[in-house]
């Protein structure tokens, strides 16, 4: 065949390819729009939201907050709280903790110190609510309403996940409302869309009003914030200070202040009363619709975008999510009756996880929803806990695997570079905490408990747990899998030395035994230890001895001379400890801990020796897979929550066993509300997102294999299961 002919043969059986793989896409919008969430009357737990990763509001059933003040909020927004009496900022620059022996080494931790000073750098800063918009309701003879939701009908409220679009449709006296609400994607802000024949006849205003908030509340779920304090906080009104602004706010907080600037069609606003922080807005032109748009940030912004404009952006970003990351279509070939809420969970978490979880910094547990972490001790909780204070709306960096890691396996590097860069940002706090706090000779030691300054709050656990120590060893190896260049190798360099550097300190040589040993003091995974009798806790031993792995390859890749201190100390650590014939949580458990619910009632990170984690050196898989059943059999699952369950359909699937993996993915303990918001369950408050992170990592790893795994959708039953998948990568 003559060459000219041969290409033309070439094109068209790539176009064949080609047109025959277009066929085969998965028809995205198809599947994402089948979950629309919808609902007819608010929910008193959880908001529907738009957002946009730095910032989110939190919608009622009239897509504001008219009845129900869901938050509005943001990664930005933070504030103090005034110090105590009496106390100064040189007392908390001063502070210095406590002061534990670690093999000889005297070594200095924050907690334990004096009240109220403690409290107050647990609680600070702490995170806002940015206010509240809802709608006023006028009677035909001007007088302002007060309604309550039971007087609205034919209620219907939609959320168009496919564009980011919430729309909600009622009537009220007769006549229809329709408002639509979409979040700006570049700004933080949102546009709000009205449609009344009440428009015309002057009778539906706004009403925006600004909260005090404080890190006192034990609670802040599922509201934030509270709205009585009126004269500990000021608002002041500016009337058209710029061009297209054509009202901003002013809201101080103790010493920070937080801005709201209006745009949109022309309005009154004014002030209800001067004692306190509620405006009313009326719209001006009684045409039928109006638009209103609304910016919240720090500063001054230079112009506002108009609702047309918001609502483009939203439709651009969420379709480029959507349509340009990994997708799993685990519905339409099966025929498993699961296989439908299995997908409404997977569509709504990815919705969720943009929303609340796509920032500038690690999210907080319950992302940008409320601050539903508890910020003192849960009842529940063994009565050793109950002198210590947990906390509240920071980020937990042992649980930011959880929240973020599947990103990387989704393909949504855009997203993840965001908040991976965290690592690099708190790396000269992590490094004075190693070095300086606490006097270890070399590296990084990453906190648990962190504020956006990478200060990490006071508190055993936070001092004393140390699995987040190994996490930026798996964000930057899945960069590199992705991205596999020098420029990814030098990004992440520092982060991998200083880590690895860290873990090789801590890991102390016990000269009776020859072996690296790690701890005491610290907390393993599941916190339910006793600090300082706790040695060699399996699953740490086995993260530790990967993260050497990992860091050894980085350096290797350079080109450069691995630490010697990284290999002897991966090479000499201590045994997985084991019982009989399985393997045990930690050294010094009895071999009867089993039954003892001591053990047995919190996070199962023994069956994260062989799912979550790869095989490691030295792991027996005979002797993981006999404690992975054990756990299944043995371990208090009613008592389990949010990412233990993902965990467990990980440590399923690598064994082979697809329908429990299924099952724990499912399991009545593990639910999603109808909106997709991860409730909280036996443990904590809703929304957990942990939960919803840890299910889309499962499902990459079920979908797209792990490596070494064979044939399509590894993790996957193959009766009655028919997955497709696009553009996954593979879990380690
Ligand atoms: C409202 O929605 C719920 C749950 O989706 C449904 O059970 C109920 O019938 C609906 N009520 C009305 C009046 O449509
Ligand atoms: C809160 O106070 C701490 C300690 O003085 C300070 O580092 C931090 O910047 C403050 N944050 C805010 C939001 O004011
Ligand atoms: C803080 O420490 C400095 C230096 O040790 C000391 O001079 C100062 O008095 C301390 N301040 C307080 C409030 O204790
Ligand atoms: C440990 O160091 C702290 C702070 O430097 C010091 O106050 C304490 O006395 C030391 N403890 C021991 C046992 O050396
Ligand atoms: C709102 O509902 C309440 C309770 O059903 C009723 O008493 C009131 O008249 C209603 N208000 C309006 C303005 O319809
Ligand atoms: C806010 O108001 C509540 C209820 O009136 C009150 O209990 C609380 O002490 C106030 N908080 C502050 C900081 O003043
Ligand atoms: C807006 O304010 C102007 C000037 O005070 C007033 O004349 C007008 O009636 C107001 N419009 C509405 C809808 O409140
Ligand atoms: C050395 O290891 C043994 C066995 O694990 C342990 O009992 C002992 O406490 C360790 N020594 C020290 C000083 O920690
Ligand atoms: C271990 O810690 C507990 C609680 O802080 C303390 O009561 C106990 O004395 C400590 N034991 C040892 C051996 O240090
Ligand atoms: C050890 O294993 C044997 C056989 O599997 C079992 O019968 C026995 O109860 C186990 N003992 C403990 C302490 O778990
Ligand atoms: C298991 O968990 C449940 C639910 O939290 C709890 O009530 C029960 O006491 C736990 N059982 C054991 C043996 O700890």
């Amino acid at each position: 065949m003559p060459p000219g002919r041969l290409m033309l043969l070439l094109h068209f059986l790539l176009l064949l390819v080609f047109v025959a793989a277009k066929d085969a896409r998965i028809n995205r919008r198809a599947i994402v729009t089948r979950y629309n969430p919808t609902r007819n009357a608010s929910s008193l737990t959880t908001p529907m939201q738009v957002g946009n990763g730095n910032f989110a509001f939190g919608a009622d059933v009239t897509g504001l907050q008219t009845f129900q003040r869901f938050a509005i909020m943001s990664t930005w927004g933070w504030k103090n709280d005034s110090l105590p009496p009496g106390m100064t900022s040189e007392d908390i620059y001063n502070y210095s903790g406590v002061s534990l022996d670690n093999h000889g080494r005297n070594v200095t931790y924050m907690f334990n110190g004096p009240q109220p000073m403690l409290q107050w750098m647990i609680s600070n800063p702490n995170r806002v609510n940015l206010g509240a918009i809802g709608l006023v309701f006028y009677s035909e003879d001007g007088k302002e309403l007060q309604l309550a939701e039971s007087n609205l009908t034919e209620i219907k409220q939609e959320l168009d996940l496919w564009t980011g679009t919430m729309t909600s449709r009622f009537v009220f006296d007769g006549f229809p409302i329709n408002i639509q609400t979409v979040s700006a994607q570049t700004v933080d802000g949102v546009g709000i869309t009205i449609k009344s024949p009440l428009l015309r006849s002057n009778r539906l205003g706004l009403f925006i009003d600004f909260p005090w908030n404080d890190g006192s509340s034990k609670f802040s779920d599922p509201f934030v914030g509270t709205w009585t304090n009126a004269s500990i906080h000021t608002t002041t009104l500016e009337i058209a200070p710029r061009k297209s602004v054509h009202a901003e706010i002013y809201h101080t907080l103790v010493a920070s202040q937080f801005i709201t600037s209006l745009g949109g069609d022309n309005f009154n606003i004014s002030r209800n009363l001067p004692s306190d922080h509620r405006y009313t807005i009326r719209p001006t032109s009684h045409s039928g619709s109006f638009s209103f748009s609304t910016l919240w940030g720090l500063q001054r912004p230079r112009s506002i975008p108009s609702v047309g404009d918001m609502s483009s952006s939203s439709t651009q970003a969420w379709e480029a999510f959507w349509s340009n990351s990994g997708f799993v279509d685990v519905v339409t070939g099966s025929t498993d009756p699961r296989a439908d809420e299995l997908q409404r969970r997977i569509i709504l978490s990815r919705y969720l996880m943009r929303v609340n979880e796509a920032g500038d910094y690690p999210p907080q547990e319950s992302g940008l929803v409320n601050n539903g972490w508890v910020s003192s001790c849960p009842p529940f909780f063994p009565s050793k806990f109950q002198a210590k204070v947990i906390s509240t709306r920071k980020f937990h960096l042992e649980m930011f695997f959880w929240h973020a890691q599947h990103w990387a396996l989704w393909n949504n590097w855009d997203i993840l570079l965001e908040s991976s860069s965290v690592y690099d940002r708190f790396l000269p706090t992590a490094i004075a905490r190693a070095q300086v706090q606490q006097g270890w000779p070399a590296g990084a030691r990453w906190g648990k408990m962190s504020d956006p300054s990478g200060r990490s709050a006071p508190g055993q656990i936070n001092e004393l747990l140390i699995w987040q120590q190994p996490h930026p060893l798996f964000f930057a190896t899945y960069e590199y899998r992705a991205f596999p260049t020098p420029t990814t190798l030098r990004k992440w360099e520092a982060v991998v030395r200083n880590t690895a550097d860290w873990m090789a300190s801590f890991a102390w040589f016990n000269t009776s035994t020859g072996v690296y040993d790690l701890g005491p003091p610290m907390y393993q995974v599941a916190e339910d230890n006793v600090f300082n009798n706790t040695l060699n806790p399996a699953f740490e031993l086995a993260q530790w001895r990967f993260g050497f792995t990992l860091a050894e390859a980085w350096i290797q890749r350079l080109g450069e001379e691995v630490p010697g201190s990284w290999s002897t100390v991966r090479e000499g650590l201590a045994k997985l400890p084991i019982t009989n014939d399985t393997y045990k949580v930690y050294e010094d458990v009895e071999d009867e801990f089993w039954s003892d619910p001591t053990y047995i009632n919190d996070h199962p990170a023994l069956v994260g020796l062989h799912g979550w984690l790869p095989p490691t050196q030295g792991l027996d898989l005979g002797i993981a897979k006999l404690t992975t059943e054990k756990v299944w059999a043995a371990w208090n699952i009613s008592n389990l929550w949010g990412w233990d369950f993902p965990l467990l359909a990980m440590s399923a699937a690598r064994i082979g066993q697809q329908e429990q993996a299924i099952e724990w993915l499912l399991h009545p303990l593990f639910e999603f509300d109808d909106v997709g918001m991860p409730v909280g369950g036996v443990r904590v408050p809703t929304p957990y997102f942990p939960g919803s992170g840890s299910l889309l990592l499962a499902i990459a790893m079920m979908a797209e294999g792990w490596d070494g795994s064979e044939g399509p959708a590894p993790g996957f039953p193959g009766k009655g299961w028919g997955i497709r998948a696009e553009g996954l990568s593979k879990m380690m």
